[in-house]
């Protein structure tokens, strides 16, 4: 690719894909709302507020490929979610379909699917069930995707991303962590394969404890390499085991699946 736009570049995937996407594009294009420095030769920075339709669109302008990370991450006032995971989301679709729809990578979250239990294995046609406010918007991305594929054939790989992070930090994320290197890998694939059309994809590494069958897109040919089993020790040591009971055991979504984590306006 020419020029390769990261959304949400500042938060934590930003940060740790930018470099080990930059083999994608001559250039790659990072913005988020939030202002960014430190850039290498090959990058460019455009501030941007997902929420401003005429900034998203500038922001698309010349891009062959979206990483689409920016938004609000987590549980959060609606008026934030909305600003930035619905509307956002709109405008980041309305912006690629008058500018010759570049494939997008769509960050979507185990919060779509919070509600089916633990031992319940899932493939990508279940049903959304989301747990929150956040997992709510991260389906309505999802119907985006699919709206705008089956319309105009925008292309999106909708990634239901379980934790990505340097490591698992819990038990329930032994079955939902995926290391930055396999999601790397996994965007090479989604920007390679000559037809991608809109699959959904469960974003985790190749874990023994898992809850998710990523079969359906085994034609992708991403081969994830880690998996979290090296870190349950540590995470043994580190913690107690939760209870059996707790949301953290029988729900896929884990605490976000409790009324705790329900932020009013
Ligand atoms: N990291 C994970 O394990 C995980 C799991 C599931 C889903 N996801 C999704 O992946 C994406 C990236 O996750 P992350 O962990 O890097 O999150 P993060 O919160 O660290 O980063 C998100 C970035 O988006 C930016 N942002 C928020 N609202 C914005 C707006 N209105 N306009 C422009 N930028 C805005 C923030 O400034 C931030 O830098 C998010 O969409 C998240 O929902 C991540």
């Amino acid at each position: 690719m020419k020029r390769l736009l990261i959304t949400g570049a500042a938060g934590g995937l930003g940060t740790a894909l930018r470099s080990r996407l930059a083999p994608l594009a001559e250039t790659i294009r990072l913005s988020d709302k939030t202002v960014l420095d430190d850039l290498s030769p090959s990058e460019e920075f455009v501030q941007c507020d997902l929420g401003d339709a005429a900034a998203v669109e500038a922001l698309v302008q010349g891009c062959d490929g979206i990483v689409h990370f920016g938004g609000k991450s987590i549980e959060g006032p609606w008026s934030v979610i909305n600003n930035a995971n619905i509307q956002g989301v709109i405008n980041l679709y309305e912006a690629a379909r008058k500018q010759g729809k570049p494939r997008i990578v769509y960050a979507s979250s185990v919060h779509a699917v919070g509600f089916y239990p633990q031992d319940q294995v899932i493939d990508n046609t279940a049903y959304p069930r989301p747990d929150g406010l956040y997992g709510i918007s991260k389906v309505f991305g999802e119907a985006v995707a699919h709206a705008y594929h089956d319309k105009f054939g925008q292309e999106t790989a909708i990634v239901r991303i379980g934790s990505c992070f340097e490591e698992p930090r819990n038990h329930r994320m032994l079955s939902t962590w995926m290391s930055f290197d396999d999601f790397a890998a996994m965007i090479t694939r989604i920007f390679d394969v000559p037809k991608l059309g809109c699959p959904i994809l469960y974003g985790m590494s190749d874990n023994t404890a898992k809850f998710w069958d990523n079969s359906n897109v085994d034609w992708l040919g991403w081969k994830p390499q880690d998996d979290s089993e090296r870190y349950r020790a540590k995470i043994d040591a580190a913690m107690p085991k939760p209870a059996p009971d707790a949301a953290d055991v029988l729900w896929q979504g884990g605490l976000f699946c409790t009324d705790d984590i329900h932020e009013e306006e």
